[in-house]
């Protein structure tokens, strides 16, 4: 399967006017932060998430795709639609930030149902937040790097959720306080022990410095 088969249908009139009416008028300090958002590593690193999954869904047809939970979603903008648009199946998806802006912006950019599917939009921290009660079966985490490791988080039906995770080496930003090395130390950190796919991406960042950046696709139920 190729890349350029993922689809990205994102209308360029609704994304003109939230970007007008809501970030330029009501949070005008989080427009470069939002425009960041829709860089080209981010859209490219999205889409090699939903391609990857999309892989191991086509031969796993049991495992379901009802319930989605988005750690450190930011604003979802290009993660929901990528889901929406390419997994069948996706009832619900759970947006987990704790930043509040980024979730409002995202709300009013993709509203409570994006395509039929239900988006829920929770603001907590995740390093304080107790997983072992809720159920999802898809936990994706793009920003792994931010918080603290996987391996603090346990789903009620832990061994049961399919993990996709992404993370870099990207130890120079303030904010990268859990930055990993290799898939390997990424796979030990996250708890996996089974995993259907591990790949990395060399990627320039906005200084123009390199970096990696990891993905891990598994589950914790071996
Ligand atoms: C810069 S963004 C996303 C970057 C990431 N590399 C990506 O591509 O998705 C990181 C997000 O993680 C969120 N975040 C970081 N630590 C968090 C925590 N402890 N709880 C909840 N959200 C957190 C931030 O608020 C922010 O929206």
């Amino acid at each position: 399967m190729q890349v350029e088969e993922i689809k990205f249908n994102y209308d360029l009139g609704i994304f003109g006017d939230t970007l007008k009416r809501i970030v330029l008028k009501e949070y005008p300090h989080r427009l470069t932060d939002f425009i960041d958002s829709f860089s080209n590593n981010q859209v490219t690193c999205k889409k090699w998430l939903v391609l990857e999954l999309l892989k191991i869904l086509k031969n796993k047809p049991d495992f379901s795709t009802k319930k989605i939970t988005v750690l450190g979603s930011w604003y979802g903008n290009v993660l929901v639609p990528l889901l929406v648009d390419n997994i069948k199946g996706v009832e619900n998806i759970n947006l987990i930030d704790m930043d509040e802006d980024a979730l409002d912006i995202g709300r009013k950019f993709l509203g409570r149902k994006y395509n039929g599917v239900t988006i829920n939009y929770l603001k907590e921290d995740i390093n304080f937040t107790d997983f072992s009660t809720k159920y999802t079966n898809i936990c994706i985490n793009t920003s792994c790097e931010h918080m603290l490791p996987m391996d603090s988080i346990s789903f009620q039906n832990d061994e049961n959720v399919l993990y996709v995770l992404q993370s870099n080496d990207m130890k120079n930003v303030r904010e990268h306080v859990n930055c990993v090395d290799s898939n390997e130390e990424f796979i030990n950190q996250a708890s996996l022990s089974r995993t259907y796919y591990h790949g990395k991406k060399r990627l320039e960042a906005q200084n123009k410095k390199k970096y990696w950046r990891f993905m891990i696709i598994g589950r914790r139920d071996d």
